[in-house]
């Protein structure tokens, strides 16, 4: 995969930003802990980061240290208009926050219903006109998801370039997998050049014998698939990563298999 170009002091290049999407249809398979470290692992190489987080549950401003409670406006006043995306961005730890919390879960009734029809014309494609505010100013975008094939999602897959589909090495999760992936070809199928980066292997315990196995059909599985990958990468289920969460203190130090990954993932060396 091509290299993104660096980032650079020059004040008049502008860039767009890749757009990434970590989803899966499973919940509690890693896709914050994911989108949260990629996002420290990009900013720790010098690259310009922001997340964008689309699910309700609003963890990525628990994972940065920030009360939901305290978030006056979220990403759902920009998807009904009523904010710019400037007004709601936050820093932590050097990535920019765009962040949500339970209003989110408005979105549909809001802008599904009939009588909002006129203000609301194109409601899957919220999302990627808020983007449009703030592409130019990044180079990677992350969006963290719902495990729902909801509107919150087809606005994420829809305003997104590529996609990162995090994986249990476990029959439910690897499940998800697949779910996803049709998801995604219904997205493509609308006309979307959505790229699937590659399948995460998450949570992994070397030493059990099923994540062994399971790691093994997965990859003797994609194998046949030329267009999907699963990461030569994997992320193993350490505490430390599910303490610097609750903590609300990323620390790329503490997630060394994250810079791996992001090195491979964006072929950086
Ligand atoms: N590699 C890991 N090892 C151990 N715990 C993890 C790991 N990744 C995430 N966790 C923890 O597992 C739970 C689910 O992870 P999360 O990233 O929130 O999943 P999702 O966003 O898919 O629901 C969280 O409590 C999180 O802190
Ligand atoms: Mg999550």
């Amino acid at each position: 995969m091509a290299k993104h170009p660096k980032r650079t002091n020059t004040a008049n290049i502008t860039k767009t930003a890749r757009i990434i999407s970590v989803a899966s249809q499973k919940g509690g398979v890693g896709k914050t802990a994911t989108v949260t470290n990629v996002a420290v692992g990009l900013v720790s190489l010098g690259y310009k980061t922001a997340i964008i987080d689309m699910d309700a549950q609003g963890h990525i401003a628990l994972s940065f240290g920030i009360k939901k409670i305290d978030l006056k406006k979220t990403i759902y006043d920009v998807l009904i208009g009523e904010a710019t995306m400037q007004d709601i961005k936050q820093n932590a730890f050097g990535v920019d926050l765009y962040l949500s919390n339970n209003s989110l879960s408005n979105l549909n009734s809001k802008v599904m219903a009939q009588i909002n029809s006129k203000l609301f014309p194109a409601p899957k494609y919220l999302l990627r006109k808020a983007i449009g505010e703030i592409k130019a100013q990044y180079d990677y975008i992350l969006i963290d998801t719902s495990p729902s094939n909801d509107i919150q999602t087809m606005n994420s897959l829809l305003a997104s370039t590529d996609i990162i589909i995090p994986v249990l090495p476990e029959g439910l999760s690897i499940d998800g997998i697949y779910e996803t992936i049709v998801l995604i070809k219904g997205i493509q199928e609308q006309g979307s050049k959505l790229n699937i980066l590659g399948i995460l292997p998450t949570m992994v315990q070397d030493h059990t014998n099923l994540h062994h196995v399971k790691l093994q059909e997965l990859r003797k599985q994609f194998a046949e698939t030329p267009d999907i990958k699963v990461f030569d990468t994997v992320i193993k289920r350490a505490i430390r990563h599910g303490l610097a969460q609750s903590d609300g203190e990323p620390d790329i130090k503490k997630a060394p298999e994250y810079l791996s990954f992001v090195k491979e993932v964006f072929a950086i060396a």
